[in-house]
């Protein structure tokens, strides 16, 4: 019998010693000390033998059984440090791997230039405006006395999402809306996207542009050039020169286009500005009264001027960005540079 529970004990202790889990642990208790387990049976026997037998029997099976429930515990503390372990490395840091780099990231040049002609505006007592860029004809067209004829009303250049609904192709239209809602004295810059079918090197169907309008008793064209010239200067440095060219808008009359003098080559004629010593900026002109009268502001009283400036013309000419459409794919490369 002891040589029995003996053979008990080994096969106990290499099936618990195999003991991968704490599931298979508790299966191992139950067939090796449970109800149903050997040693049980050889428990139910000691009623067979001999008086003077039993006490002896009796401590042997005891011995075996506390023997099988310590080689249990021992596996069982085993395992939980095992799987101790495995969580502490698995949440561990390891200091040799490279780290998570953060990269800087930088403003996008058409943003920098926005805010910088923000700032200057606001310098000069200006109040910032905006307008929808979904419009309908009134705005973009009728009330800033474009007529019905005029080809930038074509399907051609315009985006029309259905009859008089369009894509704004100038910020001019928030001109209208400031004149409708507010009385003079007015001195706001509107800038904003506008839109176009046309794309090339120094067109994109997406553009920026930024409106100014000044009206009041007296506003005259000198303020007009006045103002322009300052912007210019601070803009683009204390050296930069403007000019007008006579020109022609619907809704500015006397009109003209702003020039300023070539930043490569300083006037002398370059590649930049096509020999002509001069780049092209915006438009700019005296509000038309007929426009004033479409809105019901009093045209004998009040006079005022509007320009509006390309902010993408401006961003390319200050960090000589050859290529329009270069600002708008979103090359990181590109633009890490500023
Ligand atoms: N809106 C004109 C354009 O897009 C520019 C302009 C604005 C001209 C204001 C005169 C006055 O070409």
């Amino acid at each position: 019998m002891i040589t029995q529970l003996n053979k008990i004990l080994e096969s106990a202790k290499n099936e618990i010693q195999k003991a991968g889990s704490i599931h298979e642990l508790q299966q191992l208790k139950s067939r090796f000390l449970g109800k149903k387990s050997e040693i049980m049976n050889f428990m139910k026997k000691l009623g067979n033998l001999p008086r003077e037998e039993r006490p002896a029997f009796g401590k042997a099976v005891n011995e075996i059984k506390m023997k099988i429930s310590q080689i249990l515990d021992d596996r069982d503390q085993k395992i939980q440090d095992q799987l101790y372990e495995k969580s502490k490395s698995a949440e561990s840091i390891d200091f040799t791997m490279p780290g998570r780099k953060r990269e800087k990231g930088s403003l996008h040049p058409i943003t920098k230039v926005w805010q910088e002609l923000e700032d200057i505006f606001i310098s000069m007592g200006f109040e910032i405006a905006e307008g929808p860029d979904i419009e309908d004809e009134f705005h973009n067209f009728d009330a800033l006395n474009t007529p019905p004829d005029h080809p930038a009303r074509n399907l051609s250049d315009t985006f029309y999402i259905e009859d008089d609904v369009l894509l704004r192709t100038q910020t001019s239209t928030v001109q209208i809306r400031i004149m409708y809602q507010h009385k003079p004295p007015i001195k706001i810059i509107s800038p904003g996207s506008c839109y176009r079918n046309e794309s090339d090197a120094s067109h994109s169907p997406m553009f920026h542009q930024v409106e100014a309008l000044v009206v009041d008793e007296g506003i005259n064209f000198a303020d007009l050039r006045d103002v322009l010239n300052v912007f210019v200067k601070k803009m683009f440095g204390e050296k930069i020169e403007s000019r007008f060219r006579p020109h022609f808008f619907p809704f500015t009359e006397p009109s003209a286009e702003i020039d300023i003098i070539c930043l490569k080559c300083l006037g002398k004629g370059c590649n930049l500005c096509k020999g002509s010593g001069w780049l092209e900026l915006g438009g700019a002109g005296m509000v038309d009264p007929n426009v004033f009268d479409m809105l019901g502001i009093d045209s004998e009283k009040y006079t005022g001027y509007a320009f509006g400036l390309g902010i993408d013309r401006i961003a390319m000419l200050k960090y000589r960005i050859p290529d329009m459409r270069l600002l708008f794919e979103n090359d990181i490369r590109f633009l890490k540079q500023f």
